[in-house]
C-alpha cells in the first residue's frame, strides 16, 4: 500500500486569485480520478460556475451532486460534433479542463525500449493524448465569447517535456504529451489574435493516485504521491493565476514552468 501524501491546505502555494468570482459553465473533459476531484473541488471553489463533467460512455458513475453530465470521446468525431448541443442550455463557457488521457490499458503499456513500439498503440496514444485536446478545442471554439475572459487548461504530463527527458522510455506518452504541448501552443498563439481574452494552459498535476498512475506508483518517494484532492487543489490554484498574457505555457502542479 503506497503512502499518500495528506491533504494539507497549508502546503499548497498561496493562491493569487480566486475563482469565488468566476460565472458561466465549467466543463471537465474525462471524469476519472483528478477530473472528478477537480469537479469537485469546483463545486466549493467556484460557486458561480455551473459545472458539467463528461465521460465516454455518458453517465456510468455518479458524478458530483448539481453536475451536468455529458458523454463524450475524444476520439470520435460525431460524438465531438455533438458536445456543443449538450451543452447549449448552460450559460456561457468560463473553464474548460481537460483530464483525459491514455497510459495503460490491457496491451498497451509504456514501452520500457525500442523492442516494445507498436504502431496501433502509438496512435491510439496520439488519439486520445495529442488530438483529444486541440480538437476538443476546436469544436468549443463556436461557443467562446471574445469579449469574455476564459480558460482552457490541458492535463500534460512533465515526462512529455522533452528538455526535462533523462531517463527515456515510455516512447508513445512521452511523445504524445509533447505533441498536445505543441498543438496547444499554436492554438494560444492563433486565439491570442482572435480571442484575446482566453487564456490556454498545459498542467502537470504531479503524480496522483489514480487509476492511471496505479501500476507505477512502486518508484515514488514517500510524501510525493498526491490524492486526487491534493492534486486538484493545485492544479485550481495554478488555473486560477494564468493570465491570457501567459497563454500557451507549461506549467507544473506548484506554480513553476516546466521546459518544452
Ligand atoms: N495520475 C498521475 O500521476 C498523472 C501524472 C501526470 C499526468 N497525468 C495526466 O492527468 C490526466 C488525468 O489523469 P488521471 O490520473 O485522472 O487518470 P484516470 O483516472 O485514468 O482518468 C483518465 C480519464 O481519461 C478519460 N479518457 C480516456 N480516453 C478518453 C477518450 N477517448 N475520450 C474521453 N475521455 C477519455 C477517461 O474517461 P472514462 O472515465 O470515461 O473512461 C478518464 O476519465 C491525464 O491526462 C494524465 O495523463 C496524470
Amino acid at each position: 500500500m503506497r503512502h499518500v501524501a495528506p491533504d494539507i491546505a497549508s502546503t499548497n502555494p498561496p493562491a493569487p486569485e480566486t475563482l469565488a468570482g468566476w460565472h458561466g459553465t465549467a466543463l471537465v473533459v474525462g471524469c476519472g480520478g483528478i477530473g472528478t476531484a477537480l469537479l469537485q473541488a469546483l463545486g466549493t471553489r467556484a460557486p458561480g460556475l455551473q459545472l458539467a463533467g463528461s465521460r465516454r460512455h455518458g453517465h456510468c458513475s455518479p458524478l458530483p451532486e448539481g453536475v451536468r453530465a455529458v458523454a463524450l470521446d475524444l476520439t470520435n468525431d460525431a460524438s465531438l460534433a455533438a458536445l456543443p448541443q449538450q451543452l447549449a442550455d448552460l450559460p456561457p463557457l468560463r473553464l474548460v479542463i481537460n483530464t483525459a488521457g491514455l497510459l495503460h490499458d490491457g496491451p498497451l503499456q509504456p514501452e520500457k525500449r525500442l523492442a516494445r513500439l507498436n504502431r496501433a498503440h502509438l496512435e491510439r496514444s496520439f488519439a486520445v493524448n495529442a488530438f483529444g485536446p486541440v480538437l476538443l478545442a476546436q469544436a468549443l471554439d463556436p461557443l467562446i465569447d471574445r469579449a469574455q475572459p476564459f480558460h482552457f487548461a490541458s492535463l500534460s504530463a512533465r515526462v512529455g517535456s522533452i528538455g526535462d527527458n533523462q531517463l527515456g522510455g515510455w516512447y508513445a506518452y512521452r511523445a504524445a504529451k509533447a505533441a498536445q504541448n505543441q498543438l496547444l501552443r499554436t492554438l494560444a498563439i492563433e486565439w491570442r489574435r482572435r480571442l484575446p481574452l482566453a487564456c490556454v494552459g498545459l498542467l502537470h498535476p504531479g503524480t496522483t493516485a489514480t487509476a492511471l498512475s496505479d501500476p507505477f506508483q512502486a518508484g515514488v518517494p514517500d510524501g510525493k504521491l498526491f490524492s486526487p484532492d491534493r492534486a486538484a487543489g493545485h492544479l485550481l490554484d495554478v488555473i486560477a493565476s494564468l493570465t491570457p498574457e501567459q497563454s500557451g505555457s507549461f506549467w507544473a502542479w506548484d506554480g513553476q514552468p516546466i521546459p518544452w
